[in-house]
């Protein structure tokens, strides 16, 4: 078995970054200067999927282009002998087979995964929601499949630790211990306030999901915010099936909130070997220009 397809939601109306994403996709705003979802596709990419699945809306068609080939570009940095540029774009261009579906109204994210319904099949497949973006070398989505698979294709969801201060911002996991990484989950909680939560365990946006999950969305009724969850699908399938949940490791940044944009801009600054010394010396002469000290 082998898991082929992701599924990546880029529908939501992104009201976290207005004003930006009034006119442009939130996913194509770059990290400097890589699109944020640049990232998240390389993950599937580099864990071995095969077909990315978009999700989308009206003023998405950016992401499905910067996934394309661009000819007029490439002729044009080949007749100025801009090689290096050259390979850069087309290799994104020919990254990965992607197609896309349209989400005609946005009802939420378990909505969203259910057009894609028939483009699946009766295969386990990945979901990685497009403003997560997580770094590591073995990527995140390919340590949760390879749980998947090792436990015959079963649901698995990727979480981490957040501080129990926290937990009202995020869906949190229960279940019981399997071992020091992965729970077998009994269930899912949508933002409880840290005394009613669980466990500290939260869930990102990293799935490894299975067919059956949309018979469950396709019954479900709207949940929180008037929406179709996804929580509520998962939760649903916990009591029918084994479903895990899986502590991978990785840096995670949320890029759909300013907050986590800028903890990406900078960590990614730093660790850039070619931007690393610019960037901390122009840090260190604008913060002599304020009169900062740290
Ligand atoms: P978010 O909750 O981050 O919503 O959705 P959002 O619209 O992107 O951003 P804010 O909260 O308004 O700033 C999580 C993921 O699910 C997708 C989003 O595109 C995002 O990747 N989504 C959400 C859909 O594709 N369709 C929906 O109806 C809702």
């Amino acid at each position: 078995m082998k898991i082929r397809k992701a599924i990546i939601p880029i529908a939501g109306k992104g009201t976290r970054f207005l004003p930006a994403t009034k006119e442009i996709a939130k996913e194509i705003i770059p990290i400097i200067n890589v699109p944020m979802i640049h990232y998240v596709v390389k993950e599937a990419v580099d864990a071995g999927i095969e077909q990315i699945i978009f999700v989308t809306s009206s003023g998405k068609f950016s992401v499905e282009d910067y996934f394309d080939r661009n000819q007029e570009l490439e002729a044009f940095l080949e007749r100025n002998n801009k090689i290096k540029e050259l390979e850069l774009i087309r290799k994104i261009g020919s990254m990965v087979s992607v197609t896309s579906v349209r989400q005609k109204e946005q009802l939420g994210l378990g909505h969203a995964v259910l057009m894609a319904k028939s483009m699946i099949g009766d295969e386990p497949f990945a979901v990685l929601l497009g403003d997560d973006i997580v770094i590591n070398k073995n990527p995140a989505i390919k340590q949760l499949m390879d749980v998947s698979l090792s436990n015959n294709g079963a649901t698995v969801i990727g979480v981490m630790e957040v501080p129990k201060s926290d937990t009202a911002k995020y869906g949190i996991v229960k279940g019981d211990i399997v071992d020091e990484k992965t729970l077998r989950m009994t269930g899912m909680v949508e933002k409880p306030k840290p005394e009613d939560a669980p466990t500290n365990l939260a869930t990102p946006g990293r799935y490894i999901l299975t067919p059956e999950i949309f018979e469950i969305l396709e019954k479900i009724p709207r949940g929180a915010g008037n929406e179709y969850q996804l929580t509520d699908a998962i939760n649903v399938l916990c009591q029918q099936k084994d479903v895990f949940a899986y502590k991978f490791t990785g840096e995670r940044y949320d890029t759909g909130n300013v907050h986590g944009y800028l903890d990406a801009t900078v960590d990614f600054a730093l660790k850039d070997p070619e931007l690393r010394d610019v960037f901390l010396a122009t840090l260190k002469s604008r913060l002599q220009k304020h009169g900062i000290q740290l």
